[in-house]
């Protein structure tokens, strides 16, 4: 059985009281039979990671650079956010590729940097709509994916997990049927079998795109999914822990 994990990625939101306050309030209602792991923005790691001190839930950073350290202003390596006291670190956001320009193999890197930093990587894939109508959908995320099993095997891809968050279903309030989200889980289970079968029975393949309250149930449901990265629903305490006690049913 594969333990859930549910993730809440704060992106480029709030100021450092409401990161602490948010903090605080899911450590007091996490349950326990889930993994749960906040992601703010870096200025704020310490202050969460701080916050909370002394319960189950973790911390990581929303992306790191690609490199383990030089001449790149205003950049953060993986190694400085292990230094802090985060644990996790998502690499491949969709805004990342599409906003900031992340190629697959500067992903992969990222990825490989995290596990060499011993921080859990979580690598997001994920077609756009234009991709998803003209067919695609399954090849670009057995893509994305690829190049992180390429370079660090099906070992180092268990050192992290996966996370499916189709491009269109983020931030749109249009999620993915729990049908479709099985789907794509399967097949990126099926994957990770083709390079090794034991690993692939282990990974925690999370599913991304407007997770709320109320479709979290349906989703969690599904024999492949394994928890949830929730964007918008995790900056209200109340609506998060809804999805994490859900999670943990
Ligand atoms: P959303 O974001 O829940 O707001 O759709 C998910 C994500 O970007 O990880």
């Amino acid at each position: 059985m594969r333990r859930p994990l549910v993730a809440g990625n704060w992106k480029m939101h709030g100021d450092l009281k409401r990161a602490v306050n948010l903090a605080r309030a899911v450590c007091a209602g996490a349950p326990d039979a889930v993994d749960v792991v906040l992601f703010p923005p870096y200025v704020h790691l310490q202050s969460v990671v701080d916050a909370v001190d002394a319960t189950s839930v973790e911390v990581g950073a929303q992306d790191v650079h690609s490199a383990t350290e030089g001449a790149f202003t205003g950049a953060v390596s993986a190694s400085m956010v292990k230094d802090v006291g985060a644990s996790h670190v998502i690499v491949g956001h969709s805004e990342r590729r599409a906003i900031f320009g992340d190629t697959d193999d500067g992903v992969a890197r990222k990825f490989a940097l995290a596990l060499d930093a011993a921080i859990a990587p979580i690598l997001c894939v994920g077609e756009t709509l234009t991709q998803r109508e003209s067919g695609n959908a399954e090849s670009v995320v057995l893509r994305q994916l690829d190049a992180v099993l390429e370079r660090v095997g099906a070992e180092g891809l268990e050192a992290g997990m996966i996370a499916y968050e189709p491009v269109w279903a983020i931030g749109t309030g249009r999620t993915a049927t729990p049908q479709q989200a099985q789907e794509m889980h399967a097949i990126i289970r099926d994957a990770v079998a083709r390079r090794d079968e034991a690993v692939s029975q282990r990974i925690r393949v999370l599913y991304g795109g407007s997770v709320k309250a109320d479709n979290a149930r349906a989703l969690f449901q599904e024999p492949d999914i394994d928890g949830a990265l929730v964007g918008g629903a995790s900056l209200n305490a109340e609506e998060f822990l809804e999805i994490c006690k859900t999670a943990a049913d």
